[in-house]
C-alpha cells in the first residue's frame, strides 16, 4: 500500500502545484521534512534546478535517493539526514518547500509561525515558500480535540494561515486546500497499511498497538476528524 506523499495531497495536485513554481536551471530547492523525496524529485523531474532535501529519518531518506534515482534526478539533488533545526545552508535558496513537516520547526501553536521564519531564513529576497499546513474548516468538536491530545496540531482557518503570513511580510500568491477525497486517500491509505501489516505479522507486538490505535483513529476520523480538518497549500513570496 504505497503513499506517494505522507499529505492529502493527490498526484495532480502535486503537479498543480509544481507547475506554478517556474523555476530556470540557476534555481536552487530546499525540501524540508521531505520524507520518501517525492514532491522534490518531481520538481527537479519538471525543472533543471538543484534540490536539497533534509529530513531527520534514515529509512524515508533511503526511499527518497532510490525515488530520485527512479526518476533520473539523483545528479541534481542532495539528501540530508538532519534535524532542520541543526542543519546549516551554505547558500540562501530560490524556493523553500515544507510539505506537512512544520511540527519539523517547532511542536504546537508556534510550528506554523516559526516555519515561515525558519523556511524564510534559507531563502533570498523574492523567492518563494510553499507550505503544506493543516486548519479548522469548522471549530472542532471537544471530544475531538481531547482524543488526538496535546499537541493537537492544528490551530488556524485556512484565511489564518494567510493572515498570519501576510502580517510576517510574505505575499500570498497563490492557496489551495485538499479536496475530501484527497483527505479519505491519505487516510485510509495509513489504515489499510497498517491492517495489512499487522496481519502479515500477528506476533509483532508493537504492530498489534498500532492496529489498535489506528482503528481508533480511524474511528474519530469518521465521527470528528473528516470535514473539520483541512489542509492548505499555501505558495507565499519573501520580500
Ligand atoms: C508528515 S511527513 C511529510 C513528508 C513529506 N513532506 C510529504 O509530504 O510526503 C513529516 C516529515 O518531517 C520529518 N521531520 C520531522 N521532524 C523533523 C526535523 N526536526 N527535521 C527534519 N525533518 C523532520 C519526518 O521525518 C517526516 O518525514
Amino acid at each position: 500500500m504505497e503513499m506517494l506523499f505522507n499529505s492529502p495531497l493527490s498526484s495532480e495536485k502535486a503537479n498543480l502545484l509544481i507547475s506554478l513554481l517556474e523555476l530556470s536551471d540557476q534555481s536552487h530547492v530546499i525540501d524540508v521534512g521531505c520524507g520518501t523525496g517525492e514532491f522534490l524529485s518531481r520538481v527537479l523531474e519538471t525543472y533543471p534546478a538543484k534540490g536539497v532535501g533534509v529530513d531527520i529519518l534514515s529509512e524515508s531518506l533511503e526511499q527518497a535517493q532510490a525515488n530520485a534515482k527512479r526518476k533520473s534526478v539523483s545528479d541534481r539533488i542532495e539528501f540530508h539526514e538532519s534535524d532542520i533545526q541543526k542543519f546549516e545552508a551554505t547558500k540562501l535558496f530560490d524556493c523553500g518547500i515544507c510539505m506537512g513537516s512544520s511540527h519539523a520547526y517547532s511542536m504546537g501553536e508556534p510550528a506554523y509561525r516559526e516555519t515561515l521564519q525558519g523556511l524564510g531564513s534559507l531563502i533570498r529576497p523574492d523567492g518563494l515558500l510553499l507550505i503544506g499546513e493543516s486548519f479548522w474548516t469548522v471549530d472542532p468538536k471537544k471530544e475531538y480535540l481531547d482524543f488526538i491530545g496535546d499537541p493537537v496540531g492544528t490551530y488556524r482557518s485556512h484565511q489564518e494561515n494567510v493572515e498570519l503570513a501576510v502580517e510576517m511580510g510574505f505575499l500570498p500568491l497563490y492557496a489551495t486546500t485538499s479536496t475530501l477525497d484527497e483527505w479519505d486517500d491519505f487516510e485510509w491509505r495509513h489504515h489499510m497499511r497498517i491492517e495489512k501489516r499487522a496481519e502479515e505479522s500477528p506476533d509483532d507486538v508493537e504492530l498489534g498497538k498500532r492496529r489498535e490505535f489506528g482503528r481508533r483513529w480511524r474511528a474519530a476520523y469518521l465521527k470528528w476528524g473528516r470535514g473539520t480538518m483541512g489542509f492548505g497549500f499555501y505558495l507565499f513570496k519573501k520580500p
